[in-house]
């Protein structure tokens, strides 16, 4: 009976012995209650220790196997791998543990190892935590690069470009708190514009806004870039670049108007009806094809300064002007034509038009021939009455003149022959002065004018002569 119960005693010891899980650590001692019930915390490891490295290794007695293991990474993911073979229990860090950063921000990771003792007699479980020590051996990164802008010019100040799109970038690193923005300032690209650190993303505190605004007017007529830099928080501190390109929106920027040039045929126009004549071009309205707004200013200038009070802008629209014609002096009809130019301007840009009308004056084009029937075209536009007259009556005397001198050219005739010859030359000498006075139509205006003037005299005497 005595032997019987000591037998008894023996069974349930061994039983009990056989039952419990026993950890033996590589210093020889045993894992006590406590780290079985609160967690054994491992000694740090460094966020560049490589997969496959021990972090732990027990004797054990009594374990029959792994149950199972739950990690409690907030990605699911185990980072540590346990296993057991040959009474060895072993933690070493898994493949993903390389991608731990990029997936996870708690400075230490732990799974939760389940284990069957004795057979399936009894079960135990206890948590391991690893603590990581941080490198900076990342690169922040920027997201969703590279960045770009299109914009029309000129962009004012203080325009906040990462409201249109954003700038950021993410430094996975886990000890990283903060990523410093800024630009080159030697870049002459990037200066106008300022780059900051602005926040913190709310749900991925890896991911820091940029913030980049304009500290200046920029006006530039052509695309241009320059980099943007991300700097993070370690002890070394690793720095990237980006490009940031602002593509100028040509189209809603540059003043452009629709022709360089608009032309105007008035060669006809009667000077009792000229005022308040709004001229039509060849080319239709004198209108903006481009960066038209109500910023835009016309400013009009008439080439010979002479006329500048006779023309007066009409504002159709702000893309649109009509010219009109204001108290035309009578010597506009004798230009040949009328060169204004026409600068519509608003801040930042500005174009400018040619705009040419024909008035009824001589051509004084490279066609140097005038020849006497456009000299009598001309007369009716010729609107100095007392001129006219007084041509007139010269005209009437010179014929007077004639007929009196050819009356005594006849009468001298039939005395002597040689008279005559030196009249004859006379005439002669008067009509080469004609050809070099028409020589000189292709230059400046005024005298061309005058020429033509003369000319016409010259014109009266010959009619009047035949
Ligand atoms: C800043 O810009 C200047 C001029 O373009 C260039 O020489 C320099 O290398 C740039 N600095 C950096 C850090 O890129
Ligand atoms: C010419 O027209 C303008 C406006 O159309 C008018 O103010 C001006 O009095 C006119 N001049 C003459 C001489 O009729
Ligand atoms: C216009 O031209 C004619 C000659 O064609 C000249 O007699 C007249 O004086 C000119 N008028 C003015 C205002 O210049
Ligand atoms: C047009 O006018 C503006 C303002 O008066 C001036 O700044 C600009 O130089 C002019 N442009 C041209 C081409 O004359
Ligand atoms: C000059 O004008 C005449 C007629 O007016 C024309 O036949 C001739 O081709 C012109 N010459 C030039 C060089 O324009």
């Amino acid at each position: 009976m005595y032997i019987n119960l000591k037998l008894h005693i023996f069974l349930f010891i061994t039983s009990v012995s056989c039952q419990q899980c026993s950890f033996e650590k590589p210093d020889r001692s045993k894992l006590s209650e406590d780290e079985i019930k609160y967690g054994i915390i491992l000694p740090s490891i460094l966020d560049t220790d490589q997969p496959g490295k021990p972090v732990l290794t027990y004797i054990t007695t009594g374990v029959t196997k792994i149950i199972q293991s739950t990690t409690t990474s907030a990605s699911q993911r185990y980072f540590m791998t346990p296993s057991f073979d040959s009474d060895i229990f072993q933690v070493t860090l898994a493949n993903d543990f390389k991608d731990y950063e990029i997936y996870e921000t708690k400075a230490a990771m732990s799974i939760r190892v389940y284990f069957e003792c004795g057979g399936g007699i009894n079960k135990t479980d206890f948590e391991i935590i690893q603590p990581i020590n941080d490198t900076n051996n990342h690169d922040p990164q920027f997201v969703n690069l590279p960045y770009s802008y299109k914009l029309s010019m000129p962009l004012p100040q203080n325009i906040p470009l990462h409201l249109l799109s954003g700038i950021s970038a993410r430094d996975v690193d886990l000890s990283n708190q903060k990523i410093t923005f800024f630009l080159n300032n030697s870049d002459v690209n990037s200066q106008g514009f300022f780059a900051a650190w602005l926040s913190t993303d709310q749900t991925d505190n890896k991911l820091h806004r940029a913030s980049l605004t304009t500290t200046a007017v920029i006006n530039l007529k052509n695309d241009f870039s320059f980099k943007i830099y991300a700097r993070d928080t370690g002890t070394v501190p690793r720095t990237v670049s980006t490009s940031v390109t602002i593509i100028v929106d040509k189209d809603n920027s540059v003043l452009r108007f629709e022709k360089p040039i608009y032309i105007a045929d008035c060669s006809d126009l009667q000077p009792e009806v000229a005022n308040g004549t709004i001229f039509t071009f060849d080319q239709g309205d004198i209108s903006l094809s481009a960066g038209a707004d109500n910023s835009v200013k016309y400013f009009l200038q008439e080439e010979s300064r002479e006329y500048q009070d006779n023309f007066y802008l009409i504002k159709k629209s702000d893309a649109s002007v009509r010219l009109q014609l204001i108290n035309p002096p009578k010597k506009i009809f004798n230009e040949s034509f009328v060169l204004l130019t026409l600068n519509a301007s608003k801040p930042g840009a500005d174009d400018v038009t040619v705009i040419h009308i024909s008035f009824p004056g001589r051509s004084t084009s490279k066609n140097s021939s005038i020849s006497s029937t456009e000299a009598n075209k001309t007369e009716p536009y010729n609107d100095d009455s007392t001129s006219t007259v007084t041509i007139t009556v010269l005209g009437v005397f010179l014929a007077i003149v004639t007929i009196v001198l050819v009356v005594m050219i006849v009468l001298y005739w039939r005395r002597t022959r040689s008279i005559v010859t030196e009249k004859v030359n006379g005439i002669q000498e008067k009509k080469e002065e004609m050809i070099e006075i028409d020589r000189d139509s292709p230059h400046p205006v005024s005298s061309g004018r005058r020429s033509v003037a003369f000319n016409d005299i010259v014109e009266e005497i010959k009619i009047a002569r035949l």
